[in-house]
Parts: structure tokens; C-alpha cells; sequence
């Protein structure tokens, strides 16, 4: 009679101490079955058919990349994008394959990305309005063309300031998401000074609009524990208040907390505080060559039910 009573009360203090947690960290309290994964970027020849799809999890595949530059990459295009991923193995009626397969998949496209024709891809628009109005209906046929229902933020180098980029992102969501083109939105910030200033300007003004923040853990560094990831995580939900902030892994293991250093240790703490909000990895371009060993796990232990 005392064990069990002893325990629920234990339980309760948990329970508190746990809300606790989300309200100094600001995070949207709950976890949630979300996977997500880049695909496309280089060239490998993966499928989506290829990649391990747990019927468990809510999946996203998100399409990289698409690019406000010219065919060649070499021209700025002022918010007209282009497709920069392996459109061959990656084509729209396979897009309707992999959905009509499975009812948990849903498929994204990311913007930016770090490089185009081995340089930097700068986000340069020649003014709001205008780079509004041409990403708006490039990316309405885009998204159209291939039965996509998402889109990724994902610029990485900048010219201009914080305030075109909060509104020009921004209001291409908003617009986005009011024609019923698209049903969700993610940013995929990092933690670097230039990269935060803008994507906290656009989360103050527009992430009411933003669903999930793909953080990019693996930016940190290669030696990054358990511990210091937790207090990453910590950091970002707070930065990104009310944000589902996802974890995130490299499938080569070259950058932050990897799965073989403790990863899913640390998914599995913020999974018993009711903190994990899902698990994005870059890349399944890289993960084919393990046999998506980290997605398998990845999604098992999004989709235990404790
Ligand atoms: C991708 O497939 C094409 C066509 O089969 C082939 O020529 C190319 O070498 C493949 N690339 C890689 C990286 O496997």
C-alpha cells in the first residue's frame, strides 16, 4: 500500500517539475512522431522507395534544394527558383509513388542551402515586393509540378539585412499558406551570429506561421556530449519560444552529437521531460551507404509510445 502511493506522488512531482522545465524553456510541451529527412542534395541516387518508412511515425522527406538562381547556379534570379536536386530519382510521379504508398509521408521542399555550383548561395533580393512576387508563383508551380506539401527554410549566407529577410520569408509563408499551397512551414537555422539575427527576426515577426525549427545541432562541434547537447537544446527552445524544436544528426557523423557518441541518449531525456518534438537527419543521400541504419532507429524510438 505505501509503494504505490509513494510513487504516484513521485510521479506528480515529476509531472510538475517536467511543466516546470517547458515553462522556463518556453517550449510547446509534448512529443511528437515526426522524422524528417533531407534528400536529393548530391547526387547519389537514392530513392525515396529506398529509404525505411516506419508506419508509426509522421514522415517528412524534404527535397533539397530549390534555389532562386539560374539553371547553371551562377546568376542570382531575385526569388525566381530553380530545382537543384536529383530530379531523375527524385521526379514528381515518384513523389505520388512514395505518397500513395504510404499515408504517413509527406513530402517538402527546402530553400537556399549552403552552396550552388560550388559557391555560396546567397539570399539577395533586389526588394521585398519584388522577390515576394516572383518566389510566390515559382514556387506555387514547383510545388504544384511535384505534389509537395511543405516548404524548408534553409538559406545559409546573406546579403541585406534582417528586416528584408524576416519579411521577405515571412510573407512568402503567409502567402503560401493562405492559397492553401502549402500546409507547413520549418526554418532550418544554425548557431552563428549572422544566421540567428536573421531567423529570430523572422521567428519575433512570423513564427505564429512557422510549425517546426530544424535546428542544426550538427553544426556544433564534433566532440559535443550529452550534456552540452541537452543545454543546446535548452538554449534553442528558448530562443525559438513556443517552437518545436527538432534534434538533428549527421548520417556521416562529422559534426555535433552523432548517433554512435550518445545521440539517442540524449533524444531519450528529452523524450521522458515530453520535450522531443521530432528527429531530422541530413542526409539520406549519405545514410544509403549504412543501409539508413540511425533512420531505423530513429523512428523506433519516435514511435514507442513511452
Ligand atoms: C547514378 O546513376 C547514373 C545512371 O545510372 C550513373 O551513370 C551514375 O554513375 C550514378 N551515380 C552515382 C553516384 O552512383
Amino acid at each position: 500500500m505505501e509503494m504505490p502511493k509513494l510513487f504516484t506522488i513521485l510521479l506528480l512531482i515529476e509531472a510538475l517539475f517536467v511543466s516546470q522545465i517547458q515553462v522556463q524553456a518556453g517550449a510547446a510541451p509534448g512529443n511528437s512522431d515526426l522524422f524528417r529527412e533531407y534528400i536529393g542534395a548530391e547526387f547519389k541516387n537514392v530513392t525515396f522507395a529506398e529509404v525505411p518508412i516506419n508506419r508509426n511515425v509522421e514522415f517528412h522527406f524534404i527535397l533539397s534544394f530549390a534555389i532562386d538562381y539560374d539553371t547553371s547556379g551562377t546568376s542570382l534570379t531575385n526569388g525566381d527558383f530553380n530545382i537543384f536536386w536529383d530530379s531523375y530519382n527524385l521526379s514528381p510521379s515518384q513523389v505520388s509513388s512514395i505518397k500513395n504508398a504510404h499515408s504517413n509521408v509527406k513530402v517538402a521542399v527546402s530553400l537556399g542551402g549552403d552552396t550552388v555550383a560550388s559557391k555560396y548561395a546567397y539570399f539577395s533580393p533586389s526588394s521585398v515586393d519584388s522577390w515576394v512576387s516572383n518566389a510566390v508563383s515559382s514556387l506555387t508551380r514547383i510545388i504544384k509540378q511535384y505534389h509537395l506539401d511543405g516548404i524548408d527554410i534553409d538559406y545559409e549566407h546573406f546579403h541585406g539585412d534582417s528586416d528584408t529577410f524576416a519579411e521577405c520569408i515571412g510573407r512568402l509563408i503567409t502567402t503560401l499558406k493562405t492559397n492553401k499551397v502549402i500546409s507547413f512551414a520549418s526554418i532550418a537555422p544554425f548557431d552563428n551570429d549572422q544566421v540567428q539575427e536573421r531567423y529570430l527576426a523572422l521567428w519575433r515577426k512570423y513564427g505564429h506561421q512557422i510549425d517546426y525549427v530544424n535546428f542544426q545541432f550538427y553544426a556544433y562541434d564534433k566532440e559535443t556530449t550529452v550534456s552540452q547537447f541537452i543545454s543546446y537544446f535548452n538554449t534553442q527552445s528558448s530562443n525559438y519560444k513556443g517552437g518545436k524544436v527538432l534534434t538533428s544528426f549527421l548520417s556521416d557523423g562529422s559534426g555535433g552529437l552523432s548517433p554512435a557518441n550518445g545521440f539517442f541518449t540524449a533524444c531519450e531525456r528529452l523524450k521522458s521531460q515530453q520535450r522531443l518534438h521530432g528527429i531530422f537527419v541530413w542526409c539520406a543521400d549519405e545514410s544509403k551507404a549504412n543501409g539508413f541504419r540511425s533512420e531505423k532507429q530513429s523512428q523506433a524510438l519516435l514511435a514507442c509510445p513511452n
